[in-house]
């Protein structure tokens, strides 16, 4: 990275916590469908964030995640009953940290404030942190879009790391494993940092990332 940022910022879903972590909950209620589900899921989840927002209609990520998980049961003719959808909604509190995040954060903050920035709304966010034991590496600062009723890339939602930890925002490094989401920490200020773990390709937007790594190992690598 060109600077050494006084503070690194991590998205949540997909960058600390495996969405499709899902998926092995989901294929046991629908055999053999449980990865389309996941993949289903998480883009309509991601859409919908971005529709409201254009609309300037806010709901939280509760709403946007239950709304876009019964419009992935409906694309893929499966039909839920209340307690398999309650299990599907409390498994996304409940996902799983990727293998090499605790170990990374380890590294990393022996010499660099830590938080977390989220479409999450706080109760997600406190929930899922917790369940993986991970509050020791950035207690109060789990920033979450529902203070500012929008979600990302708006550059308000980005504004409220500098708020919380009373940063500029060239202070601060932000890293992402959504490309659209680097894309927007970096045209608001941050430097961008994308975990590219699946292997895409980079986004065509106006404002690259400042580094491409495959996983949080190496985010930890960059700042030994
Ligand atoms: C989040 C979404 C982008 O955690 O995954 O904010």
């Amino acid at each position: 990275m060109p600077n050494a940022p006084q503070a690194l910022v991590f998205d949540a879903y997909g960058t600390l916590f495996d969405v499709h972590s899902v998926t092995r909950l989901a294929d046991s209620l629908f055999p053999g469908r449980g990865a389309a589900l996941s993949q289903a899921w998480r883009g309509k989840q991601l859409e919908y964030t971005w529709l409201r927002s254009l609309m300037g209609r806010y709901d939280d990520f509760n709403a946007v995640t239950s709304d876009s998980l019964d419009w992935a049961l409906d694309s893929l003719g499966l039909a839920a009953g209340p307690e398999d959808r309650a299990a599907l909604m409390l498994a996304y509190r409940t996902l799983a940290a990727f293998p090499e995040v605790r170990g990374a954060l380890e590294r990393l903050g022996k010499r660099r404030t830590l938080a977390i920035l989220s479409n999450g709304h706080p109760d997600m966010l406190d929930a899922v942190v917790d369940h993986n034991e991970l509050r020791v590496f950035f207690g109060e600062r789990v920033y979450s879009v529902h203070e500012a009723g929008v979600f990302k890339p708006d550059p308000r939602v980005y504004a409220l790391a500098c708020a919380g930890l009373e940063l500029s925002a060239g202070e601060i490094g932000f890293v992402s494993s959504n490309g659209w989401d680097a894309a927007g920490a970096r045209s608001f200020g941050f430097t961008a940092c994308w975990v590219n773990r699946g292997g895409a390709p980079v986004e065509r937007l106006a404002s690259p990332p400042d580094a491409v790594v495959r996983d949080l190992a190496e985010v930890a690598a960059l700042f030994a």
